[in-house]
C-alpha cells in the first residue's frame, strides 16, 4: 500500500514541507462513544489528520479531556476509530498496532513481577527465546539507569524508577514507533525534569531504540524541549488546530534563544481556544527574525510641532538654526527628527530637514486626516507597531497584557530601554488609534471597530 508523503496539516505556517517517509498517518479519524441508555453518542475526536515521519518526535499537545489518550489508543490500534483510517508502516491498522510500544502515565507495571520480568513481558508475548529475552532486557534496564534493580519489585521503586521500567519495557521492543502518554505527569517536578532530559539526551545521541516518537502531553515545556513538531489539539470535540515546527538545536535548554518566544506563542494558542494558531506561529518567526529597530523617544506632539515649524519656514530648515530657535536640547531635537524620518514625514540631508509630500500633508491636514496619515505611515514603517497590532488581532478578544510585549522587547533591548520602547509605541499607537491602553489593567486592546479587521 502506498503511503502519501504530503503533509496532512499542510498550509499551516509552522509546518514545513518534509520529504522524510511517513511512518504513521491518520486520515479523517473520528471517534464517538455511545452514551448510556441509548441517548445518542458523544463525539470525542473529529476529523483528525496527522502524520509522524521517520526520525522525528511529534508532540500532541492539548488540555485534559481534549481526546489525546483516545487518539493515542486509536493510533496504537487498541480501540477502533468510528470513521477514518490509520496507516502504520504502510499497512492499515485494524487491531493492535505491532509497530508501536507504549509508555503510560500510570507506569502500568505488573506488581507481582520483578523489573526484569516486567521488561521481558512483551518479548515473551512475541515468542523471543529465553536467553535473548534476558540479554535484551538487561541491556534496556541498563540504558534507563536501573542497573542493579533487575530483581526488585515495583512496590520497592520510586515513581521515577517505575517510569524508567516503563521506558525499558518499551525500549526493549525496539519498535519503529514509541508512544508516550503523559510519561512525566505522574512524577514530581524534579524527577520529571531529570527523566525528560535523559530521554532528550538518548534521542540526541542518535541510538534511540525507536525510529519516531509520539509524545502526548498537556505540558508546553515537554513539547518545546522534546518535539520536532507540536500538534495543537483543540477540545470539544478534539480537533487539530495547527502544527508548530520547532527547529531549536539539541540538546535544548529553556534559556536558549527562541525558546521563550515559541513557548509564549504556544501558550497563547493554548489559552485562547479561538485564536488562529497559524497567525500566532507566524508571530514566532517575526519575533525571532525582526530586530526591532529602536523607536526614537519622541512624543507625537513634539514631532508634529517640529514639522509644523519646518512647514512654516517653507518646508526646509537648517537643523542647527532650528535647534537654536526652539531652544531645544540637541538630543531631543534629534529624537524628533529621527521619528519624522522613520515615519516618512521628513528627510534629512546635509544638515537640513525637508518635509516629504506626506509630511506636508500630515501637518496641513485636519486632525482626523492627520491621524489617518500617521496610522498608515506607522503601520507601514514601524515593525514594532505592526507586530503589536497583528498580535492583538490574533488574540482572543483583541486584547493582551502589556507585559507580554515587554517580554518580547526584553529580548531586543536592556530592561529600561524595553520599557521606554513600549511607552513610545503605546503613545504612537494610541494617537493613531491603532489600539487602546487600559492603564489600570496594564492591557492593550484593539479599538472595537477594528476587531473584525484583516491583519495589518
Ligand atoms: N471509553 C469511553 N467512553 C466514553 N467516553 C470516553 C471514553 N474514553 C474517553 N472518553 C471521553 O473522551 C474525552 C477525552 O478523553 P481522553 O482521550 O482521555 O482525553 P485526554 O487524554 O486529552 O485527557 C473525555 O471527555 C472522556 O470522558
Ligand atoms: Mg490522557
Amino acid at each position: 500500500m502506498a503511503v502519501t508523503l504530503t503533509n496532512p496539516v499542510g498550509g499551516s505556517a509552522g509546518a514545513v514541507a518534509d520529504a522524510r517517509p511517513v511512518l504513521l498517518q491518520a486520515t479523517g479519524v473520528c471517534k464517538a462513544f455511545d452514551l448510556p441508555d441509548g441517548n445518542g453518542a458523544f463525539t470525542v475526536l473529529q476529523d483528525i489528520h496527522l502524520a509522524i515521519r521517520e526520525g522525528e518526535i511529534v508532540a500532541l499537545l492539548g488540555k485534559s479531556g481534549s481526546g489525546k489518550s483516545t487518539l493515542l489508543r486509536i493510533l496504537a490500534g487498541l480501540i477502533p476509530p468510528s470513521s477514518g483510517l490509520v496507516v502504520s508502516c504502510g499497512k492499515p491498522v485494524l487491531g493492535p498496532n505491532p509497530d508501536v510500544a507504549m509508555v503510560f502515565q500510570s507506569f502500568a507495571l505488573l506488581p507481582w513481577l520483578t523489573v526484569q520480568e516486567n521488561v521481558e513481558l512483551g518479548l515473551k508475548a512475541r515468542g523471543v527465546p529465553r536467553e535473548e529475552r534476558r540479554q535484551r532486557a538487561l541491556q534496556a534496564i541498563d540504558r534507563v539507569g536501573l542497573d542493579g534493580f533487575e530483581s526488585a519489585y515495583p512496590k520497592e521503586l520510586s515513581g521515577g524508577m517505575k517510569q524508567r521500567v516503563g521506558l525499558a519495557r518499551a525500549f526493549v521492543m525496539q519498535p519503529p514507533l514509541l508512544f508516550m502518554d503523559e510519561p512525566f505527569s505522574g512524577l514530581d517536578v524534579l524527577t520529571a525534569e531529570n527523566l525528560r532530559s535523559e530521554v532528550a539526551d538518548l534521542w540526541a545521541a542518535g541510538n534511540f531504540p525507536a525510529r519516531s516518537v509520539l509524545l502526548v502531553t498537556h505540558n508546553i515545556d515537554d513539547a518545546v524541549l522534546l518535539a520536532d513538531h507540536v500538534i495543537i489539539l483543540g477540545a470539544n470535540p478534539g480537533h487539530v488546530r495547527g502544527e508548530v515546527h520547532i527547529d531549536l538545536p539539541r540538546p535544548r535548554e529553556r534559556t536558549m534563544p527562541g525558546y521563550e518566544q515559541i513557548k509564549d506563542a504556544i501558550y497563547l494558542a493554548m489559552t485562547n481556544p479561538e485564536a488562529d494558531v497559524q497567525q500566532l506561529i507566524a508571530g514566532i518567526d517575526r519575533r525571532a527574525e525582526t530586530r526591532f529597530a529602536p523607536l526614537p523617544h519622541a512624543r507625537v506632539g513634539g514631532v508634529s510641532g517640529l514639522l509644523e515649524l519646518v512647514d512654516e519656514r517653507g518646508g526646509a530648515q537648517d537643523i542647527a538654526e532650528l535647534a537654536g530657535e526652539l531652544n531645544l536640547d540637541t538630543d531631543d531635537l534629534l529624537q524628533f527628527l529621527d521619528a519624522a524620518r522613520l515615519l516618512g514625514f521628513a528627510e534629512i540631508q546635509s544638515g537640513a530637514v525637508t518635509l516629504t509630500p506626506v509630511g506636508r500633508a500630515f501637518v496641513e491636514a485636519d486632525i482626523l486626516e492627520s491621524k489617518e496619515l500617521f496610522r498608515r505611515q506607522a503601520l507601514e514603517r514601524v515593525p514594532l507597531l505592526r507586530f503589536i497590532v497583528n498580535t492583538l488581532k490574533s488574540s482572543k478578544r483583541g486584547a493582551m497584557d502589556a507585559e507580554f510585549f515587554l517580554d518580547v522587547l526584553d529580548e531586543h533591548f536592556p530592561a529600561d530601554e524595553a520599557r521606554r520602547q513600549l511607552e513610545t509605541a503605546v503613545e504612537w499607537g494610541r494617537y493613531a488609534e491603532l489600539f487602546e491602553y487600559d492603564a489600570d489593567k496594564s492591557r492593550l486592546r484593539l479599538p472595537d471597530e477594528s476587531l473584525a479587521g484583516a491583519p495589518a
